[in-house]
This record gives C-alpha cells, structure tokens and sequence, in this order.
C-alpha cells in the first residue's frame, strides 16, 4: 500500500466533482466460471471455445476467475478500491438457460446477492444485459442474425428490470454491438465464428432494434435506471494523405461508429455506408429506425487506443513510435479527448460514460507483487484526457477501469491481462497490482 507513485500531483480526483461514477468493470463470461453447475445453460462463447485453434491459449470460460464461488471476496476487493460504482454482466444463460421459457432460480439467486452485497458496501450498481454471452439454444436458431430473438431479449430485459430494478444505477442493453456482429459474424473471430457480412450486417441491425424495444418497454414498465448502450469507440485517421486513405477512414468510421451512432441519435444510418454495404444492407422494417432512436440516459464508450486506415491493407499498422500495449495496440491518451469531445459535438448526447479503458501489459509477480507502472501510467493519462474533455464542456460523469482483475480475455485467452487486480489462476489468489493502489490512492485523494 505504501508504494510510490509518481506524477500525480497535477491529477486529482477533488478536479472531478464529488458525484462523478468511478468504478472497475467485469463481464460474466470473462470472471464467473461455474460453467456447468445451478442449472447455467450454454452461451455461444462455450461452444465458441471448443472450435479448434479459435481461443489462442486452447483455454475455455468453465473456470475463469471463479468469482461465482468467491463473491463475497470479490466484492470486499472492489469496495477496497474505494471506487463507488461497478460494471457487470448478467449470464443471459445463468438466468434463463435456453433464452426463452423458464427462469433459472439458482441463477437469479447469484446475482441478487451480487447486488445486495455492492448495496451493502454503499456501491452503485452498472448492469450490462448483454456482453456477448448469448444464450447457445438461441443460436441454434439463428441467434442475433433471427428476428425473434429481440423479442426473447425483451423478455429477459424485462424481468431483471422487475427483480432488481429497484436496486440499479445504469442498465446497458448491449455492450459493444459492432463487435459481436463484426467480429462474431464477419470476420469469424468471436463467437459464434460465422463469416458472413450480410449476416454481420443483419445482427447490427437487429443488435440495435433490440435495444431500442428493450428502451421502449422498459420505460412503459416504469423502469428509473438510467437506461444507455456501449459502443467501442476510437478516432479513426487516414494512414497516409492520400485520397484513397482519406476515404477508407471516413468508410471505416462510417462501419465502426456512425453505422451505430447515427440510428442511435438521428434515426437513420450513414447513406454512404449504405451505399458501400449494397446487397450486404440489412433487411430494415417500417418503423425499425424509430424503435432505435429511443433518448439515451447516456451513451457508454469503450477506449483503448486510436485507429488508422488504409485504402491498401485494411489492417495495415501504423507506427507513431508511442508505446504499444500486450495487444498491440498504441497508448494515445489524447484519443480519449478527442473522441469525446466529436460525440459531443456530432451528436446530442445527454451524458457519456467512459464504460472501459485500460491496458494488458505482460505482469510480472515479483516478491507478490506486480509493479505495472505501465498500466498505472496508462489509466492516469486517460483519466487526465477525461478530465480534460470536461473541462471542454463534455458531460462526462462516469469512467470504469478494464479490469477490476485479470480475466477471459476472448480469442487471446489468459494470456493477455487487463486487471488491476492480479489472479494466479492456479490458486485463483487476488493481488492487487501497483495500479490498483495508485487507483485507490487518487481517489482517496
Ligand atoms: C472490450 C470488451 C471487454 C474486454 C476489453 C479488453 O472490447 O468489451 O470485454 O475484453 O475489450
């Protein structure tokens, strides 16, 4: 605890104001493990996991942090942080095994402790309904690529609105739709594992439509919670000053972040996305672009790192010579910033919330402790470029460090680590990181 960190003096969290949301955030799939036991039913990413070559390590989500079984610990962790907020996913699964039909018990039964006990220690509650732990029996019917399913995930919407409603701060509809349809139904390398860009594009839609129903009934239900999305989100820049990289950008930004952002706040989607997808556009229904510009209590942003396009190699690397995280991806704080303040001026935002920021560095335990003054430095200047957006009038109230611990990973598996919080999967023992005690000390500060 008494390790000392340098460079913060500029960096207070009294320039935040005493309201402002900080916590650590977590997804079901990624920490809970108990896979197979209390009636949890399968979700895409455990079938995903048992694909050939497809999770780097050959590793699986059947034990991950067993935060199931170590609750309490885990909760007395997070309020240790001195954070008072913390972003979960429910396991659409745990809670009803095959996505539609009856309601598992055992599995509600977890996350109200969940909840009671963050209650409990005076922590705001960010539930997330979707952070791509579909149920696999969906799937079996097509998943997010049929219709249907947004009306089961209405159902499901609904009643964890009528069981813990009452107890909840935020509540996320989807966390990241791009990705579970890009990189889940195009490019293959997420669950479910299809290649298909017409599908991709139909489970965008459909990701979204979902959400706005949900929004809708929601709100007719009486719901109180601020009710928001999450979008990964970064600037995207031209690789280079020609005209064909200029134009790749604007497409790329168009694919990743106004192809959700503009049915989200203006009810249409990008028209030169449109043109670009052709035969690929999703099948759209009267009405479908109204149920998805429901008014968003605050639009959540995942940020990692910027992007850069290239009109040759769409995934051609651009060297700035700036740090690069286990992930390769480049450490640029002002991204944040700039990212941000485009929301806020492109789109009428009530309220953004930094939802995930963070970086996996290659930790070493040394005398039981990691010193990643890597990753301390990281959340540092990101939470300076959040306070710097504010202080450009950006109304950012909420920022949540990836990861409260080491976890699942996805594709990468446990090779690649995201906590602030160290996890020895062998023993499953929690040791906060130098980060985490530099997170802990700035907010007493
Ligand atoms: C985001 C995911 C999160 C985590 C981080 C590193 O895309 O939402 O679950 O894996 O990346």
């Amino acid at each position: 605890m008494l390790m000392q960190t340098r460079n913060q003096s500029n960096l207070l969290s009294k320039d935040f104001p005493t309201d402002f949301i900080w916590g650590v955030a977590t997804s079901s799939f990624q920490i809970e493990g108990a896979a197979q036991v209390d009636g949890r039913g399968l979700s895409v990413w455990d079938v995903f996991c048992k694909q050939p070559h497809a999770i780097a390590d050959g590793s699986n989500g059947d034990v991950a942090c067993d935060h199931y079984n170590r609750l309490d610990q885990d909760l007395d962790l997070i309020a240790s942080l001195g954070v008072n907020a913390y972003r979960f996913s429910i396991s659409w699964p745990r809670v009803q095994p095959l996505g539609q039909g009856g309601w598992n018990e055992a599995g509600f039964d977890f996350y109200g402790r969940l909840i009671d006990g963050l209650i409990a220690r005076g922590l705001q509650v960010h539930l997330t309904l979707n952070h791509w732990d579909l149920p696999q029996a969906l799937q079996d019917q097509g998943g997010w690529a049929n219709r249907s399913t947004c009306e089961h995930f209405v159902r499901y919407a609904l009643e964890v609105n009528r069981r813990f409603g009452k107890h909840m701060t935020s509540l996320c509809t989807h966390n990241e739709p791009w990705v579970m349809a890009v990189l889940g139904h195009e490019l293959g390398v997420f669950a479910p594992g299809l290649k298909d860009r017409k599908t991709a594009m139909q489970v965008a839609h459909h990701l979204l439509v979902s959400h706005g129903m949900a929004l809708r009934d929601l709100r007719s239900a009486g719901a109180t919670m601020d009710l928001g999305i999450v979008l990964n989100l970064s600037p995207i820049y031209p690789a280079s000053d020609s005209q064909g990289d200029i134009e790749k950008a604007k497409l790329d930004d168009g694919l990743i972040a106004r192809w959700y952002l503009d049915p989200l706040f203006k009810a249409h989607y990008p028209s030169d996305v449109l043109e670009h997808l052709g035969n690929d556009a999703p099948v759209v229904l009267e009405g479908d672009l109204d149920t998805i510009a429901q008014p968003l209590d605050y639009l959540g942003v995942n940020y990692y790192t910027r992007n850069f396009s290239s009109a040759g190699n769409p995934w051609d690397v651009h060297s700035s010579g700036n740090e690069v995280t286990d992930m390769g991806w480049e450490v640029y704080p002002q991204g944040l910033t700039e990212l941000l303040c485009r929301l806020h001026q492109d789109y009428p935002v009530k309220r953004l919330r930094v939802t995930e920021n963070g970086a996996a560095f290659k930790d070493e335990m040394v005398d039981g402790m990691v010193d990643d003054e890597r990753r301390e430095s990281y959340l540092r200047e990101h939470i300076r470029a959040t306070s710097r957006a504010r202080a450009l009038g950006v109304p950012v109230d909420a920022y949540f460090a990836w990861s409260l611990m080491d976890n699942f990973e996805w594709a990468s598996g446990y090779e690649k680590r995201f906590g602030l919080v160290h996890v020895d999967y062998a023993t499953q023992k929690r040791t906060p990181k130098r980060s985490a005690l530099w997170y802990q000390q700035f907010l007493k500060a």
